[in-house]
């Protein structure tokens, strides 16, 4: 395929300055194949010097003034906002998002840089204990605050190219902590460009690092005894894979799910199940369903299953498909055509089994049609796994207790979305659920960058979501002062 007139090598970031390396790859547009950029691939070399740079700095970045790091992550914001439109075309262009939801991850970054400035503004106050509660500690003070644990190794994923870097670098410069940061290989671009954002800042150079590793390359990386902090966004598997690698790092890790929609029996009204549908269809399918916390399971209350399904049906059947540049365009392709394969296996499989496919069921190329299931086995792939493609199934249930259950029959818990007016109801669900994060009345896929974010059981460890992120990369170290007139 011709790249496009614009395409460019694009370096990277090496200790806060640009630099190209030896070897080179293109990075494709998964609608038509069109070569969007080629990206330039630091050697080992040049990431071990990013490495020592950021290793190097790190005291010194931690007793950076907190004026000096949120006036830089105020300036990446302020440059997100003047470069929206640019930022959002690359971003659809590498991803395939379509272009108003990658106007929308733009406008989170641009908040997630926000929060961070204020965040470092107010973090490490210092909290005092006055230690004379007991005759051993008279006059004695305890005064804690928080210390980097030091280098942060983050590996951010493809599916928000541009918002999921922000939530390692963000958090990480607001807490003086050292960051190397390495995007997907498959959307590298929005991640480089942040690079040019903090350059234009007056951070210390070897305080921030962007380097397109191959992945192959990073278990050299991920053991490195420098970078003590990991925060990762990807699969389980390698999620895993990399905690059980360095059992001794602190490994945040931002893994997968399988959001379940739960509609209760008071959510009965003509215009609470029309709300219900619409969400449901749009948040299946947003991203081509490519977001940890999309729709996949929608669980429904037996009294409302027969007037709630159809409107499903028709809200997914309403969603516009095609180019992902195009504004009217819902769903795009998925991040490539084995992606799409797949799904298209995976729906296969259980239609094969017994299940009923109520619309969709249809891959051309890269995109694959958003998609309704019903009367699913429990044991087939699409039950049991995050399936990252525009696919919800239904599942009717009979009250709220077998609501929840159903839920929980997942190993997977990172959010999800129950529909009720009942506070009590709401109540419960947050008790029962075994999840990271409860939305009420609205469906599992709402994050607000600020808000704490992760998983229970196999959707990962720790959280992000910017003021837990800092918390996660610092630790508290106590100052003991004594003969105090308390
Ligand atoms: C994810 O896929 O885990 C991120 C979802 C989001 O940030 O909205």
């Amino acid at each position: 395929m011709p790249k496009e007139e614009s395409a460019a090598t694009h370096a990277f970031w090496l200790a806060g300055r640009q630099a190209t390396g030896e070897a080179a790859f293109d990075v494709t547009s998964p609608w038509d194949g069109r070569v969007v950029g080629t990206v330039s691939v630091p050697s080992d070399a040049q990431v071990e010097e990013a490495v020592a740079a950021a290793y190097a700095v790190r005291d010194e970045f931690a007793a950076t003034p907190a004026h000096v790091r949120a006036a830089a992550l105020d300036h990446v914001s302020r440059r997100l906002v003047e470069r929206t439109e640019e930022i959002a075309r690359l971003i659809s262009a590498e991803n395939g998002k379509p272009i108003k939801w990658a106007r929308g991850e733009v406008g989170r970054a641009v908040s997630v840089f926000r929060f961070a400035a204020e965040e470092a503004r107010r973090f490490n106050g210092g909290e005092a204990q006055r230690l004379d509660t007991d005759a051993g500690g008279q006059g004695r003070l305890a005064f804690t605050r928080r210390f980097p644990k030091g280098v942060v190794l983050g590996i951010a994923p493809f599916n928000f190219p541009l918002n999921l870097c922000a939530h390692k670098i963000a958090p990480a410069i607001a807490a003086g902590a050292p960051i190397v940061l390495k995007p997907a290989p498959a959307t590298p671009l929005s991640g480089l460009i942040l690079g040019e954002l903090l350059a234009e800042t007056e951070l210390p150079a070897g305080s921030w690092s962007i380097l397109p590793v191959p992945n192959d390359r990073m278990p050299a990386l991920v053991q490195d005894e420098r970078l003590p902090v990991i925060s990762f966004t990807g699969s389980e598997q390698v999620g895993y894979a990399i905690m059980d690698s360095v059992p001794r790092k602190h490994c945040t890790l931002e893994l997968g799910g399988n959001g379940a929609a739960v509609v209760l029996a008071d959510w009965a009204s003509d215009e609470d199940l029309d709300w219900a549908a619409s969400r449901i269809a749009t948040f299946s399918n947003y991203q081509g369903g490519q977001s940890c916390i999309s729709v996949q399971r929608v669980i429904v209350d037996a009294s409302v299953h027969d007037r709630l399904l159809p409107r499903i049906v028709a809200a997914v059947e309403a969603q516009v498909t095609g180019d992902p540049a195009d504004d009217a365009t819902d769903v795009g392709p998925l991040v490539s055509q084995a992606a799409a394969e797949r799904v298209e296996a995976w729906v296969q499989e259980a239609v094969d089994a017994g299940a009923t496919l109520l619309t969709g069921g249809k891959r051309d190329g890269a995109s694959y049609a958003p998609t309704v299931l019903t009367d699913v086995p429990a044991d087939v792939t699409i039950s049991c796994e995050e399936v990252f493609g525009p696919v919800l199934t239904v599942q009717k249930v009979d009250g709220e207790a077998a609501a929840f259950a159903a839920v929980n029959d997942s190993r997977y818990g990172l959010q999800a979305g129950v529909f009720t007016h009942d506070l009590q109801t709401a109540f419960r669900a947050h008790r029962a659920l075994e999840v990271g994060g409860v939305v009420v009345g609205d469906v599992p896929s709402y994050r607000a960058d600020q808000m704490p974010y992760g998983g229970a059981k196999q959707s990962g460890v720790g959280r992000e979501g910017v003021r837990f992120a800092m918390d996660d990369y610092t630790y508290e170290r106590v100052m003991v002062l004594t003969g105090l007139a308390l």
